[in-house]
């Protein structure tokens, strides 16, 4: 697979809850969130084990930045797999951790 293509709409950004890219992507369209926090709304998403919230503020900054279609670049595969590492020594390390860098959201949450 392509290393530089995105994850797929139905993949799952929050592995814990099931929550799909599409799903974050049409929360993000609709309830235009003033900070990433407020996607735990859409299901949950990022309210587990963590891992996906740097994902959950790449995507929010995607969306405050203006682009149509956030994504995030990697397999769903290296995803998963950086979060079962991550799940197991509660660091982000190896491939996963280089292509989805945790990048603060568009505002502070505070
Ligand atoms: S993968 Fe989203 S909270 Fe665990």
């Amino acid at each position: 697979m392509d290393v530089e293509s995105g994850m797929r709409p139905d993949d799952h950004v929050c592995l814990c809850f099931r929550v799909s890219k599409r799903k974050i992507v049409n929360y993000l369209r609709r309830e235009d969130p003033p900070v990433a926090s407020l996607i735990s709304e859409c299901l949950g998403a990022g309210t587990g084990c963590g891992w996906c919230v740097p994902y959950l503020k790449h995507l929010h900054k995607q969306h405050c930045e203006g682009q149509p279609d956030p994504d995030i670049i990697g397999s769903a595969e290296d995803y998963a797999s950086g979060r079962a590492k991550f799940r197991e020594t509660g660091e982000r390390d190896g491939a996963g951790a280089e292509k989805h860098p945790g990048e603060p959201g568009c505002s502070d949450d505070s």
